[in-house]
């Protein structure tokens, strides 16, 4: 592995061999170090069942060999070839209304079809046996971002290998499926196995713990294809780590907990959205998390864009230094390395409108310019390889299967989301710049203040797991509508907020969410958005807020026992930046580092042989004050290498050239 990566995503198929070698020429003058090859090359490689060949991919690793540059190599399972799809149509994912997708774009298989996981095992073992001792190979890259385009899939395969999954779920034990899916509602018992199939569009509504097994089930069915060809290269290449691309800012289908289990480095995707104007909060966000389902050990950033991408509306362009400031911030929240999708810009295709290292434009363009200054700063970093930012004072939970049973439909309010409460909660830290790692139950114990966004679906394990930490004398806040149902959708016994009652000293009388953009206001001036509740405290919870208007009026709003608080509403993000940073206090948590919040981050990474480092990055329009540099001016980052190892001289690369 490179010390820090830089590089891309490399489909030379896309180009004549002509290209290949000032392909090679140009990423050595960028400081390209690693690119992840072949992600969609299966047609390539093997043009009809059984043809493999290898001609222009043994060129391509010869000359990127030669060029001393690593490669990152793909199983190309994601997209395979239309031969595939054509021989075996039953391969091909159906939606939940019964409409088989058409060959003809990427992703088009079905995790669980038979043919899909047997030619994809093929092409995978005829990959690690060529190339799986090549000493350019330095790591593999499995499929591409599983889940993206074909997280679920409706068909006869599908159902049998859902039936298989439950059987072994419930121990071959219909009733105690039928107790947890609850089908005494409508009649819905089922008397056979074979009644069992997946939630297709029916005349109403479905079970929710059908929804949330079939979840559960896709999620599994993806992993284990994953896990078939991780398998096959593991024997094959050994030594070399095995990854497969995330997409952890999305928050939807993939449990990434299970998957950062098996994989050797965690790697992720982050795209902005580029209209945002708060999307380098929500690129700390990914990054955060990323590192949380790294355990906080080093990550990889596998793709990213040096500039517009091609799938939203309007496809804004970066600013310049906006590449150089979001890959550095990648690095500084634990990336040991950052790669864009792609290298050279598509010459056609749907793709062509997307940025990438080399545009359309060639050499003489702002974006290879900046490239190869960025290539630069990040050689220059190269010793930040390896060391880890310290676990945060803060953390915020996240539990995918909590998020996937809030966010079913049937709910009280389709706008309480779990991913919006995460990520306004983040935000609120971001801007007040505290550091908060994302983790997940049971909590680690280095945590002083623990926040817990409506945990609506909760197990007696994760209760206990709260319960727990708060009795190790952790900080606790708690969303609303938490605690109020098991990992089937099923009511806890006993009055709301059911498996977290005890430990929140509240009783809920009643949900009572707000009506389309209208919001509540609180006695200490705050205002909630979208939700309330009619609490009743225990004897003994203090009430610190009350409703001053709305539905729940006079009642609690935010209460505090001991060290744990609920919140009955959901503060807005003002609300939050005032009251987060007040409970961090109480909590312990040491206040930011110098000159870090509002659009200044501020981190630090730390290697255990007492190195440190500092990244501070403006994302602002003035220079930012800084006593370590005097000032970060507007739009750039510094590092600082703090000298705590001797005779190491204060060090502050410009992302962009001085001018
Ligand atoms: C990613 C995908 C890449 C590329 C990119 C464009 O989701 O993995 O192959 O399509 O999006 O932004």
């Amino acid at each position: 592995m490179p010390r820090l990566a830089f590089g891309a995503d490399y489909n030379p198929e896309q180009w004549e061999a002509a290209t290949w070698k000032d392909d090679v020429r140009l990423m050595r003058e960028a400081g390209v170090n690693l690119v992840s090859l072949g992600v969609f090359a299966w047609s390539w490689i093997e043009p009809r069942p059984d043809a493999f060949d290898f001609s222009g991919l043994d060129e391509i690793v010869a000359l990127l060999h030669e060029s001393g540059i690593g490669i990152d190599l793909a199983t190309p399972t994601t997209a395979p070839p239309l031969w595939f799809s054509h021989a075996h149509p039953g391969s091909l994912p159906v939606t939940a209304d019964g409409l088989r997708r058409a060959p003809g774009s990427r992703q088009a298989y079905c995790p669980s079809s038979p043919a899909y996981r047997e030619r994809a095992a093929l092409i995978t073992r005829r990959l690690a046996e060529r190339y799986g001792e090549h000493p350019a190979v330095v790591m593999w890259h499995i499929n591409n971002e599983y889940a993206n385009g074909n997280p679920h899939c409706w068909c006869e395969n599908s159902a049998a290998a859902f039936r298989t999954w439950l059987r072994t779920r419930y121990g071959e034990d219909l009733e105690a499926l039928n107790e947890r899916w609850g089908t005494r509602v409508w009649g819905m018992r089922y008397s056979d196995w074979e009644q069992v199939i997946p939630p297709r569009t029916s005349t109403s509504r479905l079970s929710p713990g059908l929804w949330l097994d079939f979840y559960r089930f896709s999620d599994a069915e993806h992993l284990a294809c994953f896990r078939a060809e991780r398998d096959i290269v593991r024997t094959l290449s050994p030594g070399r780590p095995v990854t497969t691309n995330f997409m952890a800012g999305a928050l939807r289908w993939s449990d990434y907990w299970r998957w950062a289990d098996e994989v050797d480095i965690v790697s992720n995707d982050h795209y902005l959205a580029s209209e945002d104007p708060e999307r380098a909060a929500d690129l700390a966000f990914a990054a955060d998390l990323t590192r949380g389902l790294a355990g906080g050990k080093p990550w990889l950033l596998m793709e990213h864009s040096t500039s517009a991408v091609q799938w939203q509306p309007r496809n804004i362009a970066k600013t310049p230094g906006e590449m150089a400031r979001n890959t550095l911030t990648h690095i500084a929240r634990g990336a040991d390395g950052a790669l864009f999708f792609q290298w050279r810009q598509s010459a056609y295709g749907p793709e062509k409108w997307h940025s990438a290292m080399v545009p359309h434009g060639g050499e003489d363009t702002r974006i290879w310019q900046e490239t190869k200054a960025l290539g630069k700063a990040v050689a220059g970093l190269a010793d930040v390889a390896g060391s880890t930012c310290p676990p945060a004072e803060i953390a915020l939970l996240l539990d995918y299967e909590a998020m996937w049973a809030l966010e079913l439909t049937d709910r009280p309010s389709a706008d309480l989301t779990y991913r919006d409460a995460l990520r306004t909660w983040h935000q609120a830290l971001w801007n007040v710049g505290l550091p908060c790692d994302l983790v997940r139950a049971p909590v680690p114990g280095e945590q002083r203040l623990l926040l817990v966004p409506s945990l609506y679906a909760v197990s007696t394990d994760t209760a206990r797991a709260l319960q727990d930490y708060v009795a190790r004398g952790g900080h606790l806040v708690v969303g609303p509508f938490s605690g109020v149902v098991d990992s089937d959708d099923r009511l806890h016994p006993g009055p709301y907020p059911g498996a977290l009652r005890g430990l929140l000293g509240v009783r809920v009388d009643e949900y009572l969410p707000l009506a389309a953009a209208e919001t509540v206001t609180l006695d200490d001036g705050s205002t909630g958005r979208i939700w309330s509740e009619r609490v009743v405290p225990d004897p003994g919870t203090e009430v610190e807020a009350r409703f001053a208007d709305g539905p729940a009026a006079g009642g609690p709003a935010v209460v505090r026992r001991g060290n744990v608080r609920y919140l009955a509403t959901r503060p807005d993000a003002d609300a939050l930046q005032r009251l987060l940073p007040a409970w961090a206090a109480q909590a312990g948590c040491t206040p930011p580092l110098d000159g870090a919040g509002h659009g200044v981050e501020v981190t630090r990474r730390t290697a255990p042989d007492g190195r440190s480092w500092l990244f501070a990055v403006n994302h602002t329009r003035h220079a930012a004050p800084m006593a370590a540099v005097g000032v970060v001016p507007a739009g750039e980052v510094a590092v600082i290498r703090e000298s705590r190892a001797p005779a190491t001289q204060p060090h502050t690369p410009r992302t962009q050239p001085e001018s």
